[in-house]
């Protein structure tokens, strides 16, 4: 079967999204698949070939030409974070083409992409998040309202970004408006929200040979002030698998984490982030296409599950076929 692992993408992203795709072609099983690099960028589709030749995508049928021949791919390996991988476009995109891909299917990566949306939605199914206050760009800022809403300190996000790009932690009125401004450099939409309190988390589940399987649960130890892209990628974080927590946070936000993958029909890999506040988990967002470095948590989750990334990865394949 040719497979085509997708990466690179639209947002800021991008590097984190190649070593994702590098890690997926190392490890993936090249005596089972033939595996193509596909990079992804606003201005070209690329095949890159193991000599770092470029051959441009036909974007009408997702196929490549290599050597007069036409290429066409049986699954799509999805490595892209951030627009277009992660938001839906893609996902559509291969629909309407009829190839399988391995993320969740336009509805659910759109939705997840949005935090604001996403936590209303699952707000009813007792999914709880901290107090939050949204900005589309060109809404009047009243700093009292915000602060009176949210508190303080208080985190300003870009609504739709990924790997801490656009966020800010916020302890005085006077820095929202250049917080909110470094936001929308990555989002039209803003959400601010409440600091909260407590031990940071993050689950990964998946879609594992037909079920749905919760792996060991990671916590997260910043050495900054919050888990920013510095200690997300420079190593300034522990991330201890699994967590110190309490049996009962272990089954409260393992269940919370299952419920939100399985109320939104989700497929493929999700990892979301929870903070405790005493024994109750707060959702922070759901990832759908997380890092998967070899350093990154969900790789690190399946390890502890006994799962190695050639199985993970080839699991994830299978999913999207079947
Ligand atoms: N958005 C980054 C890649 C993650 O969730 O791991
Ligand atoms: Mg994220």
């Amino acid at each position: 079967k040719n497979i085509a692992i997708i990466m690179g993408g639209y947002s800021s992203e991008y590097k984190i999204s190649l070593k994702s795709g590098s890690v997926v072609y190392k490890y993936c099983n090249k005596e089972k698949f033939n595996l193509f690099s596909i990079h992804i960028f606003k201005d070209k589709w690329v095949h890159v070939t193991e000599n770092n030749e470029e051959i441009p995508v036909n974007k009408h049928d997702f196929s490549i030409l290599v050597e007069g021949q036409k290429i066409t791919f049986d699954c799509v390996f999805n490595a892209i974070h951030g627009s277009p991988g992660e938001d839906g476009l893609m996902q559509s995109y291969f629909k309407l083409l009829g190839i399988p891909q391995t993320s969740c299917d336009a509805y659910q990566s759109a939705l997840t992409f949005n935090k604001r949306d996403l936590l209303s939605v699952l707000k009813p199914y007792g999914i709880k998040s901290a107090a939050s206050y949204y900005l589309n760009l060109g809404d009047a800022i009243d700093e009292n309202i915000i602060v009176s809403k949210v508190g303080l300190p208080c985190f300003v996000k870009a609504n739709k970004a990924g790997s801490s790009f656009g966020i800010s932690k916020v302890y005085k009125k006077e820095e929202l408006k250049a917080a909110i401004e470094n936001a929308y450099k990555e989002d039209d939409e803003i959400i601010i929200e409440g600091f909260l309190n407590g031990t940071e988390v993050s689950v990964g589940v998946i879609k594992y040979q037909g079920e749905t399987k919760v792996l060991p649960i990671t916590e997260i130890v910043s050495e900054n002030d919050f888990f920013d892209y510095e200690a997300k990628y420079a190593g300034k974080s522990q991330e201890i698998t699994p967590a110190r927590i309490s049996k009962v946070q272990e089954k409260n936000v393992s269940e919370m984490a299952k419920l939100a993958y399985d109320v939104l029909k989700m497929k493929g890999f999700s990892r979301s982030e929870f903070i405790f506040i005493g024994d109750e988990p707060y959702m922070l967002e759901m990832n759908t296409t997380p890092g998967l470095t070899e350093e990154s948590i969900l790789p690190q989750q399946a390890k502890a599950a006994g799962i190695t990334l050639s199985e993970l990865f080839d699991n994830a394949i299978n999913e999207a076929l079947n």
